[in-house]
């Protein structure tokens, strides 16, 4: 039996959605969380998603306490914490695993675990994260599957990034937050979840100074102290809502957002002719017929988020004229669109960049989440489309997005789970 999510396609939206703590800052956060020397961290706006349940799972594996305390606050204790090898499935589970490389090396000068799993986008290296560790004076081996890091000492260092990755930059931080002297990464990342995490850090005593700049400058310091947190909103999660607003609202309004962090995908939804009001914590999307094609090129932030780029693509199914997106940060992430053409959709797929012919129904049709994202894109198709969908391995959805079914039955959207053969 597997569990699969049933669309009914066609209804229109309406009300209020609130947009829960960021993912890609949370999985960063928790990792970071062990820093704290024998010490508490609250932390608050945690979304309800599995990437989550698989940390803690890690977390409890190096002996830290975890106790959830209501719908969004977790308290992570470190007092009783032991280095272990994390040879756990939940490493293979998600990427972001990986930051338990930078956390652990950071606070012991050793960490050994297995490779980390993700979604699958093409290729996913991280030869970046380990060329910023061995600047710091670590070194690596991998074995049988294994990657053991260790470091008699870390010491400062100057690191410039061959590519502003959001992963490596965070790591760095994490490894040298408690490194002796200056560590400055150049061509770092700038997105909101690295600012996150860098906040948090300083609370807890780090030296961070940069953070959502391309230069980041750590002075290590001795010692790091649980301190509480708040997560920002995701803007992942808010921008996969506004894009099935725009592709099926009467009036919706997406609350507890950041209105900021989502000027790529506004300014694209306003280019196509979508009816916004755009608030200082909320957007409201009205009703928007006549969305005219656009063309999208993902860039790291401030630029057209990758993670949008999927969604984003079955809006633009409903455009009139030709629309293209174009990939940048990961060329082979267009697998969602093999799905929406079993849904109708007319879109060709060339190397790195997809050509949507638009204003073409979408029908429903069986399909499958063959990751995170596409499973959003895949929701949106849903919800466009005449007749029923269904979602296969919707374990991709659920690794990322909080209570998605309730959120959009609240909405008025026909969605249902069921266990089929
Ligand atoms: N890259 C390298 N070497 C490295 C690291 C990255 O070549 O050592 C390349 C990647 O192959 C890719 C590009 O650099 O082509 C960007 O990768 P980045 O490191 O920035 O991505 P990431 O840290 O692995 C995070 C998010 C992704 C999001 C990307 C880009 C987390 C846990 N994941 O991944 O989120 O797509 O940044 O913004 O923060 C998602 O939420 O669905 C998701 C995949």
């Amino acid at each position: 039996m597997k569990e699969v999510i049933k669309i009914e396609g066609g209804h229109r939206l309406n009300g209020k959605v609130t947009i829960g703590g960021a993912k890609n800052a949370t999985v960063a956060l928790i990792p970071a969380a062990i820093l704290a020397d024998k010490s508490v961290v609250d932390i608050f706006g945690v979304p309800d998603i599995s990437d989550v349940e698989s940390l803690v799972e890690l977390l409890e594996a190096l002996n830290v306490k975890v106790t959830k305390i209501g719908e969004d606050h977790f308290v992570f204790d470190t007092t009783n914490m032991e280095n272990r090898d994390l040879d756990i499935d939940a490493v293979t589970r998600l990427r972001a695993s990986y930051y338990f490389m930078g956390a652990l090396l950071g606070k012991y000068g050793y960490v050994k675990m297995v490779m980390p799993g993700g979604c699958y986008l093409g290729p996913r290296p991280f030869d970046l994260h380990l060329k910023g560790f061995e600047a710091l004076g670590a070194t690596y081996v991998y074995d049988q599957g294994y990657y053991t890091i260790k470091a008699d000492k870390l010491v400062g260092a100057k690191i410039f990034l061959d590519f502003a990755s959001v992963g490596a930059t965070i790591n760095i931080m994490l490894a040298a937050v408690l490194a002796e002297g200056r560590t400055v990464i150049e061509n770092a990342a700038k997105e909101p979840e690295i600012i996150d995490v860098a906040n948090f850090l300083t609370k807890m005593g780090a030296n961070i100074r940069g953070a959502g700049t391309n230069v980041i400058t750590i002075e290590g310091v001795e010692r790091l102290e649980g301190k509480p947190h708040d997560i920002i909103p995701d803007r992942i999660e808010a921008g996969t809502y506004i894009i099935m607003a725009a592709a099926m609202a009467d009036d919706v309004t997406i609350e507890n957002i950041i209105p900021h962090h989502l000027e790529s995908l506004t300014s694209k939804l306003i280019e196509m002719g979508v009816n916004m009001e755009i608030g200082i914590d909320s957007i409201r999307v009205l009703r928007s017929d006549d969305l005219k094609s656009v063309d999208i090129t993902t860039q790291v932030y401030p630029g057209f988020a990758t993670d949008l780029q999927q969604p984003m693509t079955t809006l633009l199914t409903k455009a009139e004229g030709f629309s293209s997106v174009r990939e940048t940060i990961y060329t082979e992430r267009f697998k969602h669109c093999i799905e929406l053409q079993r849904m109708g959709a007319k879109i060709n797929v060339a190397t790195a960049q997809a050509v949507i012919q638009g204003n073409g129904p979408l029908f429903g049709n069986k399909v499958v989440a063959t990751d995170l994202r596409c499973g959003a894109a895949l929701v949106v198709a849903g919800l466009m489309a005449d007749g029923e969908t269904e979602i296969q391995d919707v374990y991709h959805i659920d690794r990322g997005y909080d209570d998605i079914d309730n959120k959009l039955i609240a909405l008025g959207a026909k969605i249902r789970r069921e266990f089929v053969e």
